[in-house]
């Protein structure tokens, strides 16, 4: 019988050996083992047929990676259910280094849920060549919408507290956007979800949300200077108050990320939407609240909010000091 401490030490004896005899092979004319002079174009003719035979291999495996790639393109997103209330996930986003990768990894999260409609709201003049030809390969279900903060709204001198979140029109643009487009009296039920494209999002998230009656909110991790805040639950399950160290008596103490909304709810209070001046920082989130539910209303998920279902991760701000140095420039390489 094998060890498992056997089987390591096996692996670690063989791995050299391994790497070496992988390159060997890709470098035929320079054999392991010593051949003759006289012996070696029939060493090397040797090379050759398993040099080949390596190639075919990768051939046939690229091309069964290939077709493997497009089924899954294919398969996904999940097929359109008559049953699931749609997820109407609005995504205010904003050109900068990481956009693209962003957008990526939300979209891989994304293409894992059924019934999933998504709105991206692009904070600029025009909707731009990048993000409307990475929607267009998603596969997702989607509304490409853009609207350009004022330059006077990003930059005015602001009393103190008082700031203008990034983000605020294009979220007010697809709350527009969905009361001109869907009927209410129609039977179409669904609920409305913030989702940056900064942030970490469980596939289970998607799910607790789904059948949201009201207000449906749950802990955030990464936030306020905490690990997490989270709403606070009394023993009959209701929401009370808030765990939060910044400001606890904001009416709804909650992020961004950690609300649903039913869209009938938005849809038959056309005057609730986020406040785009005079809104303290931390506000945001309870002037569109405030217009829709008060604290009884709430529904807990997460586990009556005991476990964390997204993190605002945030991505790090890559180093380009070097661009444009020694002849590498930004130019025309979509990253
Ligand atoms: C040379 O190669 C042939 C066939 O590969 C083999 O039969 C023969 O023994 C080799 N001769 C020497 C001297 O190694
Ligand atoms: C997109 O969403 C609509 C409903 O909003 C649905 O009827 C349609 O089947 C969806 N299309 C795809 C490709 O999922
Ligand atoms: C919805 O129904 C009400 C009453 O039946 C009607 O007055 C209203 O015009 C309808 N709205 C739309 C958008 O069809
Ligand atoms: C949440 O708490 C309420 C009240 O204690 C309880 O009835 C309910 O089962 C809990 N739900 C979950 C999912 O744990």
């Amino acid at each position: 019988m094998l060890k498992r401490r056997d089987i390591l030490v096996l692996f670690f004896i063989l791995l050299p050996w391994t790497l070496l005899i992988t390159f060997w092979h890709q470098h035929a004319g320079y054999p392991l083992i010593p051949v003759p002079k006289d012996n070696r174009t029939g060493a090397s003719k040797a090379h050759q047929r398993g040099f080949s035979l390596h190639e075919s291999c990768v051939t046939m495996n690229k091309r069964i990676t290939k077709a493997t790639q497009m089924k899954y393109v294919h398969q996904r997103p999940p097929p359109w259910s008559d049953t699931l209330p749609t997820l109407h996930v609005i995504t205010p986003t904003y050109g900068r280094p990481v956009q693209k990768a962003e957008l990526t990894r939300l979209t891989n999260t994304l293409l894992h849920v059924p019934n999933l409609h998504w709105l991206v709201v692009e904070d600029s003049v025009q909707r731009t060549a990048l993000v409307s030809r990475l929607l267009e390969n998603t596969g997702l279900n989607y509304t490409h919408l853009n609207v350009e903060t004022p330059e006077n709204l990003k930059t005015q001198k602001k009393p103190r507290n008082v700031r203008f979140p990034r983000g605020t029109m294009q979220r007010n643009l697809a709350l527009r956007w969905l009361r001109e487009h869907i009927n209410p009296n129609s039977s179409h039920k669904g609920v409305v979800y913030f989702a940056d494209d900064d942030n970490t999002y469980n596939l289970e998230l998607f799910e607790e949300m789904r059948w949201t009656r009201k207000v449906s909110v749950w802990p955030v991790a990464f936030i306020g200077g905490l690990r997490y805040e989270s709403p606070k639950i009394n023993s009959q399950g209701k929401v009370f108050g808030w765990k939060t160290v910044f400001d606890p008596r904001r009416p709804f103490a909650i992020d961004m990320a950690g609300f649903a909304v039913n869209l009938q709810l938005i849809l038959s209070k056309p005057q609730a939407c986020f406040k785009l001046k005079g809104v303290k920082g931390g506000y945001q989130e309870s002037s569109l609240l405030q217009g829709l539910v008060t604290l009884s209303d709430l529904e807990p998920k997460a586990a009556n909010c005991t476990k964390i279902l997204v993190w605002h991760t945030r991505t790090e701000r890559p180093l380009l000091v070097n661009e444009g140095k020694k002849g590498f420039t930004s130019g025309s390489m979509e990253v």
